[in-house]
């Protein structure tokens, strides 16, 4: 089975390989654009980069639903294992984790990480995940960082930025920021979810086409692309 990665809109993917079912970030039900209901998910892991509500704002009741493991900081999973949960893979910035459909890295994140009782949600991440048909890099919320440099150096067959500006970064520096990492393949995402984070997609996918050699593929909710 090739892996399949379908944007469920917002930060919210889920990732179809050969060695389970992942959803990132699931933020569905209050989302006037998602493509899925929460319950209409299948997962077996959970990958949440961050505290904040339109992150991981599904991810309990996916989880008591289908019984999949959360993968994500220490304080979130300690979040989590306080409500009654327990398959939580806890982990930090920098370090992998060995998981059967691959690795996954915690990158960094220049961002916040509130929990929803307003407890401190550990450092906000990315991930770097090492799948059989190449490597996949969710930038999750972030400003521009010069970390991205080293990250790129994983070679990477597709990155997945936000664009949607005020809470991230916005075209400029996400053009920027595909400079630095070099990835294959770009999607643009964490946009027109509200008119606070309104952006032309299709103008952005011409600057970097332009000025760079990656490739940007600009996706609708529920639409699913392979590596
Ligand atoms: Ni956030
Ligand atoms: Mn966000």
């Amino acid at each position: 089975m090739a892996t399949q990665l379908s944007w469920l809109g917002h930060g919210c993917w889920e990732i179809a390989t050969e060695g389970g079912r992942i959803v990132l970030d699931p933020f569905l039900d209050d989302n006037p654009l998602a493509a899925k209901k929460a319950d209409q998910v299948e997962a077996d892991y959970i990958l949440i980069s961050h505290g904040h509500y339109d992150h991981m704002a599904d991810a309990e009741k996916i989880a008591r639903r289908t019984g999949a493991t959360i993968i994500s900081c220490y304080e979130i999973c300690e979040y989590f294992r306080g409500r009654g949960l327990e398959k939580l893979q806890p982990m930090n910035i920098g370090g992998v984790s060995q998981q059967p459909f691959g690795r996954v890295k915690m990158t960094p994140a220049w961002h916040s990480s509130t929990l929803p009782d307003g407890s401190p949600g550990g450092a906000a991440a990315g991930f770097l995940l090492f799948l059989p048909e190449g490597n996949v890099y969710f930038a999750c919320d972030t400003g521009l960082m010069q970390e991205m440099a080293w990250i790129g150096r994983a070679g990477l067959a597709l990155a997945v930025l936000p664009i949607g500006d005020l809470f991230t970064m916005g075209p400029d520096d996400a053009l920027e920021a595909v400079r630095l990492l070099h990835p294959r393949k770009v999607v643009p995402v964490h946009l027109n979810t509200w008119p606070l984070i309104q952006q032309d997609a299709q103008a952005w996918r011409d600057r970097v086409q332009q000025q760079t050699q990656t490739e940007v593929i600009l996706l609708e909710p529920g639409q699913s692309i392979r590596l």
